[in-house]
């Protein structure tokens, strides 16, 4: 099953990977993206791929 990570060092606050999958992806206190799952649902792995692609830093990674 699929994980996503936020790496906080990278993560600039953007936005973008909570509005594109907010199944996975939420803004936390500091204003970095936090993943609030513990693996991604089959249904949300293509908008979590998505997000992962769109990040302007790069700050998420993904295991399959
Ligand atoms: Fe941060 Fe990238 Fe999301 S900068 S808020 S991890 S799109």
């Amino acid at each position: 099953c699929m994980k996503a990570f936020v790496d906080q060092d990278v993560c600039i606050g953007c936005g973008l990977c909570a509005e594109i999958c907010p199944e996975v992806f939420a803004m936390n206190d500091q204003m970095t993206a936090d993943v609030i799952v513990e693996t991604v649902s089959a249904d949300a792995e293509d908008a979590a791929r998505d997000a992962a692609d769109s990040c302007p830093v790069s700050a998420i990674s993904i295991e399959e």
